[in-house]
């Protein structure tokens, strides 16, 4: 057995290729990796694993961290198929349609949200995802706000608060946002961790967004910014003035919000199937990248802008359209995703294999985790373990 750690043990072993994360590790061959309780308790060489309660013979496929999807809006209810046919028949993508999913939200069941955000969790987890944000953002009043975050609270990793979404039809923004700043924020702060605004034309303005961020951080939350989705704008500028821990989105920028992201701790979050289905250009991962900045990458699943929960879709687009590697797209998609949620460290941390580690392990089909970019579009996974349970 490993040590003094507590729980059944797993070896997984005869990975032919195991991807880490650790700095400078690469992939590594030939390696095993042994789970024990909710922890990784031993990562090196097949053969000098040590026993452990059960053995998984892997036969030579690829190993990685779970995904970390840093970016979902999974409370909702509803349907914009409408929408989207619209869209790809050349209507563009605008805010507004947010407020179709509110309208629907509202008129759901606590239960029927449940459900939903279930369902996509699970639909998630087949696919190895094993750590997933999400965030309230369709109800847009007092108590609809504070029912997603508690339905959201009770099954997601991270629950980000997005009051800032859009301001309700009918409503008047500046007594919606005092609405926010006040006794929204006051209802749901025991349910999250994060708020999040919308920075973007149709939605808020630069000072409308650092209001509700000021009063967010002054609660204790930690930060994040919808930023430069459909057009260059101040969000990535707010976002780093404000130490916000990611700028989500990043597909419009200007050389100073490069500049600005790579003397920063803030982490640019893509979201490359969001691009795609809103019919934008891909954000410019490699120019980001060159120039120091980190990025994370996301599906942002939601019903509007970007209806999918596949991660492995966000990496194969990265390699195949964005001018990353395939070690790069993994890495943003694990470890990056980590950082913006601010779980890269530490005992428990996620999107890494290190002892210590949450014990959350995507086996591919695969001999490497190149497949993931060489065959797009073909289901790799064969197994996933989260906090050491196989859930898939
Ligand atoms: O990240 N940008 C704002 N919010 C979501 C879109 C939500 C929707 O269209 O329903 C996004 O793309």
């Amino acid at each position: 057995m490993v040590g003094d750690m507590t729980g059944r043990s797993t070896l997984l072993t005869n990975i032919g290729e195991l991807t880490t994360n650790e700095p400078g590790l690469g992939r590594l061959r030939d390696a095993a990796l042994v789970l024990e309780g909710e922890r990784v308790a031993w990562v090196g060489e097949a053969a000098a694993a040590p026993l452990a309660d059960e053995a998984v013979d892997v036969a030579g496929r690829a190993v990685l961290p779970g995904w970390v999807d840093s970016h979902t809006h999974l409370v909702f209810a509803g349907d914009r198929t409408a929408e989207f046919e619209a869209r790809m028949a050349g209507a563009p993508y605008t805010a507004g349609g947010i407020a179709v999913t509110v309208a629907a939200t509202r008129e759901a069941s606590d239960e029927e949200l449940a459900a939903t955000l279930a369902r996509h969790l699970a639909e998630a987890a087949r696919q190895g995802t094993t750590c997933v944000e999400t965030k309230t953002g369709y109800g847009l009043t007092v108590a609809d706000e504070r029912r997603a975050a508690r339905i959201a609270a009770d099954v997601a990793d991270e629950v980000t608060f997005l009051g800032a979404h859009l301001v309700p039809e009918g409503t008047d923004p500046g007594s919606y946002l005092d609405l926010v700043c006040g006794e929204m924020l006051d209802a749901v702060a025991g349910y999250v961790r994060w708020a999040d605004v919308f920075c973007e034309t149709g939605a808020f303005d630069e000072e409308q967004n650092a209001r509700v961020l000021r009063a967010a951080a002054d609660r204790g939350l930690g930060l994040r910014v919808h930023g430069n989705q459909l057009g260059r704008g101040p969000g990535v500028r707010l976002a780093v003035r404000h130490g916000a821990a990611s700028v989500d989105h990043c597909t419009h920028l200007a050389d100073a919000d490069v500049e600005a992201l790579a003397g920063s701790d803030t982490v640019a979050t893509l979201l490359p199937a969001c691009d795609l289905s809103t019919r934008q250009p891909l954000a410019p991962a490699r120019r980001l990248l060159d120039a120091g900045a980190t990025i994370a990458l996301a599906t942002n699943a939601n019903p509007g802008s970007s209806y999918t929960t596949s991660m492995a879709f966000c990496v194969a687009t990265a390699v195949l359209q964005m001018g990353l590697s395939v070690d790069e797209a993994v890495w943003a998609a694990t470890a990056g995703g980590a950082r913006a949620l601010r779980r890269d460290a530490g005992d428990g941390a996620v999107g890494v294999l290190r002892v210590g580690a949450r014990a959350d392990v995507h086996v591919l089909d695969a001999p490497s985790v190149t497949h993931l970019a060489y065959r797009p579009g073909v289901p790799l996974t064969w197994a996933v373990w989260r906090e050491g349970r196989r859930v898939s």
